[in-house]
């Protein structure tokens, strides 16, 4: 499969989901494991451009496949603008959901460039934020869109 850009040709065990493949194939660490059942989103990566909760994906299934995780939107050691509103609007407490959210957020973004904050919480709505800190992370999509050329 390709990811982030780049082939990779990895064995891995047939019951390994694509999260395994990606935190301990990759040690590619920024998507996380949180509930493992499909629930929270922390897992969330793009395959084919669509965000799915990499722990319900078998890595076999992916065989083929685009994958982009959170490791690919800080290009060249930049943040993305989406990333910087998370930042500026304090949308980051204890930051564990985050990768999730943000990559559920550029999905979103790609989507639709401007979304309301209606658009934003239904968007998001698969991802949980143990914090509470919902109004912030909707605050910087809304805001990452005013951004968007
Ligand atoms: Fe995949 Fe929670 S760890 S949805």
């Amino acid at each position: 499969m390709t990811v982030n850009g780049s082939e990779r040709d990895v064995d891995t065990a047939a019951n390994a989901t694509l999260l395994d493949f990606l935190r301990d194939g990759l040690r590619l660490t920024g998507t996380k494991e949180c509930c493992d059942l499909g629930e929270c989103g922390a897992c969330t990566v793009l395959v084919g451009g669509r965000a799915i909760n990499s722990c319900l994906v078998l890595a076999g299934e992916c065989d083929g496949s685009d994958i982009t995780t959170i490791e690919a939107l800080a290009a060249g050691g930049r943040l993305s603008k989406l990333q910087e509103a998370f930042l500026a609007t304090g949308a980051v407490q204890c930051g564990f959901c985050i990768p999730g959210q943000v990559m559920a957020a550029h999905h979103l973004l790609h989507r639709n460039p401007h979304p309301t904050i209606e658009e934003v919480r239904e968007g998001l709505s698969g991802n949980l934020c143990r914090c509470g800190g919902y109004v912030q992370i909707c605050e910087a999509v809304v805001a990452a869109g005013h951004l968007h050329p």
